[in-house]
């Protein structure tokens, strides 16, 4: 097994799962193979190749944010970007490589010495390198020969170690480079004095067990650490990054939310849970703090997260189907490999065709509402006939659709009486409201950071500080300017006999539709 040098090796390990709550299959642990490394480095490339994502711009700012998540995260190396790129760049990767953090940070450059020369002057004491190797590069991009990629590559390295630098070196489209070629370019570089040498699979066109073939074979010229960098063209980066590792890769590449050119690269939150639940690998990683660090980066980039997506979707532990619900409530291993808690993220339980008494009750009862067992039986009716006719329904309908069963929705507890918001430019939205609380009236103001933040601050200030915002989605009904708009909230008492209570409505004006809805949560919150 090769040692990880000091040049490479980073992060303390992280305790590995636990063991008693990992439900993965058995057969994972009768082919794990020999030559799989116990300790694997995790390099996040979200800052450079996620960056490349069609649509995402990150400011200098939005970098450091993420860059600081990834190093709580405990990922081995950051890759902050590819400074040559722009001025902005480089100024993003030198405050990033200045912050102090635990994890290394590195840079892009091309095998080109001004490209070494801007990374290491920002600050950085890493460096990625790469050039192409396979004949469909050399021959349509570069128009160069083996020899002289070969050479270029030699030299940049030896540049980059003269200025005192780790250098991790690619051959770009590894996996389409003759391989014959592909082991004299990973031998010259070694010679050069290469700390760890990336295979990149630039277009995602392996297959798993051609990866398995390709690391081993380049195990045999290989004496510094191998990392893998996995494109998803054919949804296959998380697989072949397990391949490559099974058969002595000690580092990926991956990114979060599998963010990245094209179709992206490994998704970190996949290959890292797949690493540690199938064959118990030692790494860096807080797993807690996976799901936290995906949100994050999702609303910096602005590059939303599929409901379906592993780990981190809104659906990876969301629970439909009565069956599934009943066996959940039994015991969560029934339908689920690990806890959310172990990453950081929470299970729910969705109302829709196949939800059965189980479900209906236990979300009801999260919303503080007891209902009789035929009472619920009307609910899953109701339910299932508007599922038959294509409609979903959301915890707020559930609700309202269970408070109209149970039917004894009295007066209203609370109702608002007045209400403005003055905004504008160069003015802090200011608003101000007056509720009837059970027959006394009340009136608060509160500024905000936009009219909806500042209306809803001052129903909190008049509703007491227990009242918390747990949730604000905003979706609009039609296309215009004069677009419906529905909102939805969520919001908690804390310490009260009931703790959650959720509204929504329909309108034309954002902040007064965000009133009403907040109204509605809060007026349930408070009938009981
Ligand atoms: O996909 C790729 O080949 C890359 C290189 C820069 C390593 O991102
Ligand atoms: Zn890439």
């Amino acid at each position: 097994m090769v040692d990880q040098s000091a040049a490479v090796q980073t992060r303390a390990l992280r305790p590995p799962l636990d063991r008693k709550r990992v439900y993965t299959s058995q057969f994972n642990n009768m082919v794990r193979a020999d030559t799989l490394p116990s300790r694997v480095m995790v390099l996040d490339t979200t800052l450079r190749d996620g960056e490349q994502t069609p649509g995402i711009a990150l400011s200098t700012e939005d970098k450091i944010l993420i860059a600081q998540a990834l190093d709580e995260l405990g990922v081995d190396v950051i890759e902050a970007g590819f400074p040559a790129a722009s001025v902005g760049e480089q100024e993003a990767v030198g405050k990033i490589a200045k912050l102090g953090l635990k994890s290394r940070v590195c840079g892009l450059a091309r095998c080109v010495k001004r490209d070494i020369d801007v990374a290491a002057d920002c600050g950085l004491d890493y460096v990625h390198t790469f050039i192409a190797t396979s004949d469909i590069h050399l021959k349509h991009k570069l128009k160069m020969t083996r020899p002289e990629v070969m050479a270029r590559a030699v030299e940049s390295i030896e540049y980059a170690k003269s200025r005192g630098l780790t250098v991790e070196f690619s051959c770009e489209d590894a996996t389409r480079t003759d391989l014959d070629f592909l082991k004299e370019m990973h031998v010259a570089v070694q010679k050069a004095g290469v700390d760890k040498i990336n295979v990149p699979d630039t277009v995602g066109t392996i297959s798993p067990s051609a990866m398995e073939y390709l690391i081993k074979e380049l195990m045999t010229v290989t004496k510094v650490p191998i990392s893998v960098h996995c494109h998803d063209d054919f949804g296959l980066a998380v697989a072949n990054s397990i391949a490559a590792v099974r058969q002595g890769a000690q580092q990926i590449h991956v990114t979060i939310n599998g963010l990245g050119e094209r179709a992206g690269n490994a998704a970190l939150e996949e290959a890292v849970l797949a690493l540690m639940a199938f064959y118990e690998t030692d790494m860096s990683i807080d797993t807690r703090k996976i799901g936290p660090t995906s949100k994050l980066v999702s609303r910096l980039t602005g590059y939303a997260i599929p409901g379906n997506k592993a780990i981190v979707g809104n659906n990876a532990f969301a629970h439909e189907s009565g069956i599934h619900v009943h066996g959940v409530l039994g015991d969560p291993s029934t339908y689920e490999a690990f806890g959310p808690e172990m990453v950081g993220v929470q299970r729910s339980i969705v109302i829709g065709k196949h939800t059965g008494a189980h479900s209906v009750k236990e979300k009801l009862r999260e919303y503080g509402m007891e209902l009789s067992d035929e009472q619920v039986t009307q609910v899953v009716d109701k339910v299932k006939k508007l599922a038959d006719g294509g409609k979903d329904v959301d915890d707020a309908e559930l609700v309202a659709l269970a408070s109209h069963i149970v039917g004894k929705r009295e007066a209203h507890q609370v109702k608002l009486k007045e209400f403005a918001v003055f905004t504008g430019m160069n003015t802090t939205p200011t608003a101000v409201v007056s509720i009837d609380v059970r027959g006394e009236k009340k009136t608060g103001t509160a500024i905000g950071i936009g009219p909806v933040d500042a209306a809803i601050n001052a129903i909190k200030t008049v509703m007491g500080s227990d009242i918390s915002l747990e949730e604000y989605r905003l979706s609009a009904i039609t296309g215009g300017s004069d677009s419906l708009c529905e909102v939805t909230v969520r919001i908690a008492r804390n310490g009260g006999k009931k703790t959650m209570s959720i509204g929504k409505a329909v309108g034309t004006d954002i902040v007064q539709t965000s009133v009403d809805s907040t109204m509605e949560a809060l007026d349930r919150l408070f009938s009981h």
